[in-house]
């Protein structure tokens, strides 16, 4: 295969063939494509674009590179979230879908660049495998409904070289590149439904509601494009989505809302409202109204709960961790108070910062290879529209010694802004986008 072919036609404009593109991927699995050549393909196509046809390609070609689970029964469904602060959606809401008879496995991912991620907030919880084979993954899904693990080597294992080499040669911002990634890892896992989680705000990556747009129909496009129903929700990350933020503490904060014991109340709305697509979408329910219902009763009745509970218990984590977190979840040597400065209302937050914020605390990474400590990060923040008195509590910052706790507690303050009036708070969900 002449790949310098296939570049120079991208470079050029062309829509490249299935074909074509299944020489690329299969060139990137087995090395016969040349890093210099794969960094100017993805430049072409950072340049140049794909069409609709091309996107779907490619995506199927990369999910089609390892792997691609099948499943004794279904309807097998999973969502996915372009990252936030604060976003604990997936702990509470896989087990809830399962409740509610859907098959659940669900590949999640590490924090990227501020945001959080799934899997490390998973890997605070003891003993808690990520990384189960696919014999065992297959077992625990059948016994429990759901499984939420990480990517392994058998699935989507092209996109593992793609993206490293995106990741050095400028092309990671390519609606193209970032669709095939998501939607190859996530189909891999045999998906006949799924709803995305589009974050739009100054949390999020898709700050503007446009370019969240865009993204979302690139992604709803190829997503059924490939044969997998898929419908997008895009939603509000211009204040951290709960009131934590750092994995031991939304863990704990997901067992408080899982348990009832703490319920907030827009983490309540968002996370019924993704799932009450995701229900529609597989048949489970006959429309969103009755998804959301559904879910209201998979938490109110406990049903979420024991599915989370048997979940943790078969990839090895605590069998008790709902009745006994507090003897489980790692907890900060230091907790202090992040004071407010003035009298007033919680206006805003810059939720970018407070993502960095954590970072800097030791409870995300700085380079690929950091280990992370799980204790830290903030609690108790408090939501925009919150009224305070100078001295109260804006939040508690957990931290691993006294001077990061106060180099964490500045960069919240300065994060936070206190006025006169809060400005009416974003609609939780900002558009939803379908086929
Ligand atoms: N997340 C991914 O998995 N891939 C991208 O390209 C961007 C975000």
């Amino acid at each position: 295969m002449l790949y310098q072919e296939l570049i120079r036609r991208k470079r050029d404009g062309e829509a490249l063939t299935p074909a074509d593109l299944r020489a690329i991927v299969a060139g990137i699995c087995d090395g016969s494509m040349g890093d210099a050549q794969l960094g100017a393909f993805s430049m072409a196509v950072v340049l140049r674009g794909m069409d609709l046809s091309e996107r779907v390609a490619l995506t199927t070609a990369m999910r089609d590179s390892g792997a691609v689970l099948e499943w004794d029964r279904g309807p097998v469904i999973d969502k996915h979230s372009t990252g936030g602060i604060g976003d604990t959606v997936s702990l509470m809401l896989m087990p809830a879908m399962a409740a509610c008879g859907a098959v659940v496995p669900s590949i999640a991912g590490r924090g990227l660049g501020h945001t959080g991620g799934t899997l490390d907030k998973l890997e605070s919880i003891p003993g808690y495998d990520i990384a189960p084979d696919a014999a065992r993954l297959r077992r625990i899904v059948a016994q429990t409904g759901c499984a939420i693990v990480g990517q392994t080597a058998a699935l989507a294992p092209a996109d593992k070289r793609f993206y490293a080499i995106r990741d050095v040669t400028g092309t990671v911002e390519s609606l193209d590149l970032i669709t095939a990634s998501i939607l190859s890892k996530k189909l891999a896992a045999g998906l006949d439904a799924l709803v995305l989680d589009v974050k739009c705000g100054n949390g999020a990556f898709m700050a503007d509601l446009d370019a969240a747009r865009g993204l979302a129909r690139a992604l709803v496009d190829v997503g059924n494009g490939a044969g997998c129903r898929t419908v997008a929700l895009i939603t509000d990350m211009s204040q951290p989505l709960a009131g934590a933020a750092g994995n031991a503490l939304e863990v704990r904060l997901a067992l408080d809302f899982l348990t009832g014991h703490s319920v907030d109340a827009r983490l309540w709305q968002i996370t019924c409202a993704l799932g009450a697509e995701a229900l529609t979408l597989a048949g489970l329910a006959r429309d969103p109204e009755q998804g959301f219902s559904m879910l209201e009763h998979a938490f109110r009745s406990g049903a979420a709960a024991e599915c989370f509970g048997r979940m943790v218990a078969a990839l090895g984590g605590p069998a008790d961790l709902l009745e006994n977190a507090s003897a489980y979840l790692p907890v900060a040597p230091v907790v202090q108070v992040v004071a407010a400065p003035t009298s007033g209302v919680v206006a805003g937050y810059d939720t970018r910062a407070i993502g960095l914020a954590v970072i800097g605390l030791g409870g995300g990474r700085r380079q690929p290879s950091d280990s992370i400590d799980p204790r830290v990060g903030f609690a108790d923040i408090a939501p925009v529209g919150t009224r305070l008195n100078a001295g109260d509590a804006l939040a508690l910052v957990h931290a691993a010694d006294g001077d990061s706790a106060a180099t964490a507690a500045v960069a919240f303050v300065n994060a936070c802004q206190i006025g006169d009036v809060a400005k009416p708070p974003a609609p939780l969900v900002l558009d939803r986008i379908s086929a």
